[in-house]
């Protein structure tokens, strides 16, 4: 049977505009927001920060389920909480996001992950970003969209968010580092990137993000017509 909560899931590789069109609709909609990837990037965290071996599966297991996760939302911003410590800035970094794909390539640390993500399904309703958001995580939901873009666009995205920041990095090595993350993400055996098959594709290139946010809105049931 499926849940009376709504779920609009938000899945798509990274930098297709996700991250910032979820906040965005849950906000307009009055929803609760889930960013599944801070929960795979704050064991990442959390793993870096024990030194540990990302060759070793059973230890980034244990580390999976001893790690606690707070979202807190604050005047400027959420703010992450990995084992009480604020690791926002941290969370963000693109060395955490490349451990965090390797940690999510692991069965076991997605089956630990699993219920926590559930747990986020409150009234009035959920919009859920991430990879499997559709496909695993809630596969009842009301409505779900996965964001493309090209993997051009994403870099040129990514690169200028990070000068922004006052992060130098080059745009061939950000290109570099989104291709093959794409790569990992929808080669890995279990819950690989790809749609779900009732999942409406919108391919955000050349779209501003107030037109996907449009889109996006238009699907949910509550708000059509
Ligand atoms: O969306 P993100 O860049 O914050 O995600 C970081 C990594 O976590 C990404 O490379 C893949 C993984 N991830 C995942 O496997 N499943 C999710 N639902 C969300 C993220």
């Amino acid at each position: 049977m499926s849940s009376p909560i709504p779920v609009l899931t938000i899945d798509g590789p990274s930098g297709a505009g996700k991250g910032t069109v979820s906040r965005l609709v849950a906000s307009r909609l009055g929803w609760h927001y889930l960013d599944s990837g801070a929960l795979y990037r704050a064991v990442g965290v959390a793993a870096s920060w024990a030194d540990l071996d990302l060759s070793d599966p059973a230890a980034l297991v244990r580390c999976t389920f001893d790690t606690a996760v707070e979202f807190r939302e604050q005047a400027d911003g959420l703010r992450v909480l990995v084992n009480g410590t604020d690791a926002t800035g941290e969370l963000r970094l693109e060395t955490t996001g490349t451990v965090a794909s390797a940690i999510a390539a692991i069965p076991e640390v997605r089956a630990a992950l699993k219920e926590r993500q559930r747990a986020f399904r409150r009234l009035p309703g959920l919009v859920a970003d991430g990879r499997d958001m559709g496909t695993v995580i809630f596969p009842d939901a009301t409505a779900k969209v996965f964001l493309t873009a090209s993997a051009d666009e994403r870099a040129h995205r990514r690169h200028k968010q990070l000068s922004e920041k006052g992060v130098s990095v080059t745009f061939d090595g950000l290109l570099r580092e989104i291709l093959a993350r794409d790569a990992r993400d929808a080669q890995r055996t279990v819950a690989p990137l790809k749609p779900a098959e009732d999942a409406v594709l919108i391919d955000t290139t050349g779209l501003s993000i107030d037109q996907v946010v449009e889109r996006v809105l238009a699907l949910v049931p509550a708000r059509a017509g």
